[in-house]
């Protein structure tokens, strides 16, 4: 967000608080409880959303430079992003034409020498547009094969408002303006593309993705779930929501924020008395905090099984090793009340979805961002 919004954003969140209210759904949404745990429904939401739906794949800062790559393989298909030399991005699925293999040894990192995908089995090479460059002793060992037609699989890629985006199925194609819903407008300015990626914690949880992405969605439980930590720092039940096509975003108020009425409006902060949770459909939340932001990508592994990936990128790189340390501390804390308070509590709500005791979920008018995340689920898997 440019300053004037952020402006905007603050007045609406100082009447929040003065009124003693958040913004607003409707009417209360009932959930099926069999949507969190019926296997039917887990196995359209793997190809319908996580397969021929493009997914966030990080900020452009992620891979910044020429060769620099990010790979996953989450979606159920392996993925490889690459900067080209033209700082243009490539997507290939990361399956050697060889025997399989993936390409990468690690996450995220350079390609060979800035140029080169070299296989970690038997050494086949792919240049950064994924042609087949070299083959070992391949005179002797491959000479029918036919080069030309064994390059990496390309996909879909799409980069803009700082946001990468990649479609997992090879055959499917997606428009990215309808995929971002205007919500690029709103995140401008908060510098996606040239912060510093820190580096991701992977947290293993055994309930549904979705139980996941919940937790995420409203401000509803701050006072009593997080008391002594975010309850410390921001209002509970307290937020201003904005609908982009499938995604959304929800401003935050610290509990400083009436400071701002002894300020003249030309020296306010806003960034500093506010946060952003912002939702890019299906499974990804961008947390835009004073300084800095942070992403928590998940995906499901099994109707009861999910994993999280967290991602921190920071204003610059850290000038030391002291520095750099104390942004991991922080880091690992923020990770740590996560899975601490939401993801224990989460885990007691798993045993009641798979109990057996058919029932309604309720989400309430003062949770639109829950709402939202069903509402889009149950459009897109054709239930509404
Ligand atoms: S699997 Fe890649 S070179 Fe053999
Ligand atoms: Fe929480």
């Amino acid at each position: 967000m440019q300053r004037e919004q952020l402006v905007t954003e603050i007045k609406s969140l100082m009447a929040l608080v003065d009124d003693k209210t958040t913004d607003l759904a409707d009417s209360v949404m009932e959930i099926d409880v069999r949507e969190y745990y019926d296997p039917g429904q887990f196995e359209r939401e793997k190809i319908e959303l996580f397969r021929n739906y493009p997914q966030f794949v990080g900020p452009s800062c992620m891979i910044p430079e020429p060769g620099d790559y990010f790979a996953f393989d989450d979606t159920g298909i392996p993925i490889l992003v690459v900067r080209n030399q033209e700082r243009e991005l490539r997507a290939f699925v990361n399956i050697c034409s060889h025997r399989g293999a993936p390409l990468n040894e690690c996450e995220s990192g350079k390609a060979k020498n800035g140029r080169l995908f070299s296989c970690p089995y038997h050494g086949w090479s792919y240049d950064l547009e994924g042609s087949l460059v070299g083959v070992p002793f391949g005179k002797q060992g491959f000479d029918s094969i036919d080069r030309a037609t064994l390059g990496l699989k390309p996909l879909q890629v799409e980069e803009k408002d700082g946001m990468i985006f990649v479609m997992p199925n090879p055959d499917r194609r997606f428009d990215i303006d309808e995929v971002l819903g205007g919500i690029g407008q709103r995140l401008s300015g908060f510098g996606f593309e040239d912060h510093y990626y820190l580096g991701s914690k992977q947290v293993h949880t055994d309930f549904s993705w979705k139980l996941n992405m919940d937790t995420f969605h409203e401000y509803y439980h701050f006072e009593f779930l997080h008391p002594e930590t975010i309850g410390q720092m921001a209002y509970s039940n307290l937020a201003t929501y904005h609908q982009y096509g499938r995604n959304h975003s929800m401003g935050s108020a610290t509990l400083q924020i009436n400071e701002l009425k002894e300020i003249s409006e030309d020296e306010w902060n806003p960034r500093a008395y506010s946060s952003y949770v912002n939702y890019i459909f299906p499974n990804t939340v961008i947390f835009v905090v004073e300084d800095h932001f942070q992403t928590w990508r998940v995906y499901p592994i099994s109707p009861d099984r999910s994993v999280v990936y967290h991602s921190m990128f920071l204003p610059q790189e850290p000038e030391n090793a002291q520095q750099r340390q104390e942004y991991e501390d922080y880091f690992q804390m923020i990770n740590d009340v996560a899975v601490a308070e939401d993801y224990s509590l989460v885990d007691k709500i798993n045993r009641g979805v798979n109990c057996g005791i058919e029932r309604k979920v309720l989400v309430g008018r003062n949770e639109p961002g829950v709402q939202n995340m069903h509402r889009q689920l149950h459009e897109l898997l054709g239930r509404e």
